[in-house]
C-alpha cells in the first residue's frame, strides 16, 4: 500500500478552495480556443481509441523537441504521473538498489521505496546551492544500483544543475551502465535560456526523459505526458505496463496536444515572460521583508523554496496565511523525505500564474 501523497492530498483539499494560490507548480494555462485554427476540426474528431504508444502525429511533434530521439523512442502517458509510475515498475525490483535526490516530488521517492530492495537519498542542500554532490553520489552506488532518479529544474527548489555537473553525472552512470530517470517536466522555464540542460535521453542510451504539457507549457488539463528513451526493450516493457493502466490517452487530449506543440515555442515564450515578471514581484516582496525571509532566486521552473525566519515557524505561518487571508503555500512538512533531512524552515511558492500581484497584496496585508 502506498502512503499518502502529501502534496496531492493537501491540494485536493485546498487547491480550488484557497483564494490566492501562491504555490502552483504549473505555468498559466491558455484557453482551448487559443489552440484551434478551425474549431470544426475538433467537432469532427472521432472519440475512438487511439494508438497506445501515442498517435504518430503527436509523437513526431514530441520527437522534434529532442536532438536525437526518434518517433519510435517516444511513448505518451496520461500526465507525467502515469509515466513515472510505469517507469518505476518496469525498472525496479527487490534485487536492486536505487538512488533518489531529495527534496523531491513524492512519487519519485515513494515508488522506488515500495519497489526496490533498498533506496538511498542524494541530498540537495541549500548550503551547496542545491547542487548534488557527485562524490556523494559515487559513495552511494553499490554493485546492484540499477537506477538514479533526478529532477531538474527541480521541484521544490528551482535548482538547475550546472552543465558540467550534468555531463559528469551522465558519465558516472554510463561507466556503470546505471539507468537514469530524469524528470524534466519544468524544462523550458530556465531563467537563463543558455542554462537549459540537454535532455538526458538524447545523451545517454540508458536514460529516460520524462516530460509533460502540464508545467512549462501550462496545460495540465490535457493530462498529456511522455517518456523518451533510446532503449527499445524498455520501451516495449513500458508500453506493456501502460496497457494495464490507461491503455491509450484521451483522443481529444492528444489532438489538442499536437496543436499545442505546434505553438510550443510561443507558449513557452509567454510563460517565460510571465515567470520573469512574477519573480520581480517576489523579489520586491522579499526585499521589503528581509527580517522574515531568506530568498534566493530559483534558476528554473516556476516554484521556489525560500526560508521563513519568523519565530512561530513555517508550519504555523503557512496555516495562518491560509486561514486569515486565503493565501496558499506548501510548508516544508509536505516535502519531508524518508531518505534524509529536508530543511524544516522552508515553504514552496509558485510564480508561473497570472494574478500574483493581487495575491501578494493580500499576503502583504497579513505579513
Ligand atoms: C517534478 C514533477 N514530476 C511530475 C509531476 C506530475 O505531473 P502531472 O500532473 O503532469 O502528472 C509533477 C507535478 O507536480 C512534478 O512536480
Amino acid at each position: 500500500m502506498l502512503p499518502d501523497f502529501r502534496l496531492e492530498k493537501f491540494f485536493t483539499r485546498w487547491e480550488f478552495a484557497a483564494r490566492h494560490h501562491l504555490t502552483a507548480s504549473d505555468a498559466e494555462s491558455c484557453r482551448l480556443g487559443e489552440l484551434l485554427d478551425d474549431p470544426q476540426e475538433l467537432m469532427d474528431l472521432p472519440l475512438s481509441y487511439i494508438p497506445s504508444e501515442g498517435g504518430l502525429e503527436l509523437r513526431q511533434a514530441i520527437a522534434a523537441t529532442y536532438d536525437k530521439i526518434q518517433v519510435d523512442q517516444i511513448l505518451t502517458f496520461c500526465g507525467a504521473e502515469e509515466g513515472l509510475y510505469c517507469a518505476m515498475h518496469c525498472l525496479l525490483d527487490r534485487d536492486c538498489h536505487a538512488v533518489v535526490t531529495y527534496p523531491n516530488y513524492q512519487a519519485m521517492e515513494e515508488l522506488p521505496i515500495q519497489l526496490a530492495g533498498s533506496v538511498s537519498g542524494l541530498a540537495l542542500r541549500p548550503e551547496n546551492d542545491w547542487e548534488p554532490d557527485l562524490d556523494e553520489l559515487r559513495s552511494l552506488l553499490r554493485p546492484n544500483t540499477r537506477l538514479v532518479c533526478v529532477n531538474f529544474p527541480n521541484n521544490p527548489t528551482g535548482k538547475v544543475m550546472t552543465q558540467r555537473g550534468w555531463l559528469e553525472l551522465l558519465n558516472v552512470l554510463r561507466e556503470r551502465q546505471i539507468w537514469l530517470f530524469s524528470d524534466e517536466v519544468y524544462r523550458g522555464l530556465e531563467r537563463d535560456p543558455s542554462h537549459t540542460l540537454p535532455q538526458a535521453a538524447d545523451l545517454y542510451e540508458r536514460a529516460l526523459s520524462l516530460n509533460v504539457l502540464s508545467k512549462a507549457y501550462g496545460l495540465p488539463g490535457l493530462r498529456l505526458g511522455w517518456i523518451a528513451c533510446q532503449d527499445p526493450q524498455l520501451m516495449q516493457r513500458l508500453l506493456g505496463f501502460k496497457l494495464y493502466l490507461s491503455i491509450c490517452n484521451s483522443a481529444p487530449s492528444e489532438w489538442l496536444a499536437c496543436r499545442a506543440l505546434t505553438r510550443g515555442a510561443q507558449l513557452l515564450q509567454r510563460n517565460r515572460q510571465l515567470t520573469r515578471a512574477n519573480l520581480c514581484l517576489w523579489d520586491e516582496f522579499f526585499a521589503a521583508r528581509e527580517h522574515l525571509f531568506e530568498w534566493k532566486r530559483p534558476e528554473g521552473g516556476c516554484v521556489a523554496f525560500p526560508r521563513y525566519l519568523g519565530s512561530e515557524g513555517v508550519e504555523a505561518w503557512c496555516q495562518a496565511m491560509l486561514e486569515q487571508g486565503g493565501c496558499l503555500f506548501l510548508p516544508a512538512s509536505i516535502y519531508r523525505s524518508g531518505l534524509g533531512q529536508v530543511p524544516a524552515d522552508r515553504f514552496r511558492l509558485g510564480y508561473g500564474r497570472k494574478g500574483l500581484k493581487e495575491g501578494l497584496e493580500a499576503l502583504g496585508r497579513l505579513v
